[in-house]
């Protein structure tokens, strides 16, 4: 048998050969996967002999990154903030821009207490969970339009044992009643041309529902922003992950709605969130 070295080099070459850009990293994280050891602890078993029983799974692991299905659904889950987040083709895999949004909002909140947050959107609940991790006294709803996406979060809620979380079908703030302090979310806000412009990865295993959105992209931002501010407390927020070239359509969508509009940066330097406060159409 061959030893694990070689089978991690044949591993990459294959991979390399389907054109995957991180093709040493991708065979080493999934040779890691199929021992159920970390990467380190591969490397310190280099010199063993590869198990011949294992190898159809290997190839198995395989075929399936070559064919452009991205890591994190191969191997079923992501870290996100610390957080252990499964995700399947029914939720988006989260990113790190939104990890950086969860920074952000944590430097913005600092020490002050908040009460109730509105997740809309939620896919694997990765942001609502961080969230209320991070809020451990805050009382979190998550919603999403895709059942199937919330049976994912809820598993999620669990296996991170967080409790200050409920989950509900909605699309967007219909039938949510009451008021936030914050509302959030990264909703879908690629163009049909910009979708199928993406890689493989996003094209032909993400789901299209959480990602575009029509109107340029821009249809479910401007119906949350039209429809946020009742369900804020007076000085709630909105806050939104967005593609920066849409900010100066959302700031003029907008100020209908709100009397503050604030543009974020992400770590690329690129206009991604916008904060929006003082709502104009409060409920008294
Ligand atoms: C870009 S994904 C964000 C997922 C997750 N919040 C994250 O940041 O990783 C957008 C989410 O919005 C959900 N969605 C799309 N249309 C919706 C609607 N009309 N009402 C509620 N959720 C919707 C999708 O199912 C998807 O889970």
């Amino acid at each position: 048998m061959p030893s694990l070295a070689e089978v991690l080099k044949q591993s990459e070459d294959f991979l390399k050969s389907k054109g995957i850009a991180a093709a040493k990293l991708d065979a080493e994280l999934l040779l890691s996967y199929l021992f159920r050891c970390n990467r380190l602890s591969l490397r310190l078993r280099l010199h063993d002999s590869m198990e011949e029983h294992l190898l159809p799974q290997l190839q198995q692991l395989l075929f399936r990154r070559g064919n452009r299905e991205p890591l994190q659904y191969i191997v079923g889950e992501v870290d996100f903030y610390g957080l252990s987040i499964i995700v399947d083709r029914n939720v988006l895999i989260p990113r790190h821009e939104t990890e950086e949004l969860i920074d952000i909002i944590i430097s913005h909140f600092g020490n002050r207490p908040i009460g109730s947050i509105l997740d809309l959107g939620t896919g694997s609940g990765a942001i609502g969970l961080a969230l209320a991790k991070h809020f451990p006294k805050a009382n979190i709803l998550a919603v999403d339009a895709s059942q199937n996406a919330l049976s994912t979060a809820q598993k999620n809620a669990i296996g991170n044992e967080i409790t200050n979380i409920r989950f509900m079908v909605s699309d967007w703030l219909e039938g949510i009643d009451g008021t936030f302090d914050m509302i959030i979310s990264n909703p879908p806000y690629l163009t049909d041309e910009e979708f199928e412009n993406a890689q493989d990865e996003i094209k032909k295993f993400e789901p299209k529902s959480a990602l575009v959105s029509q109107n340029n992209g821009l249809a479910d931002i401007f119906k949350i922003i039209g429809t946020a501010g009742r369900s804020l407390t007076k000085d709630g927020i909105l806050i939104l992950e967005t593609n920066g070239s849409q900010h100066e359509s959302i700031a003029s969508f907008a100020k209908n709605y709100f009397g503050k509009f604030e543009s974020m940066r992400d770590l690329n330097d690129k206009n991604r969130f916008v904060f929006l406060q003082n709502p104009r159409n409060l409920v008294s």
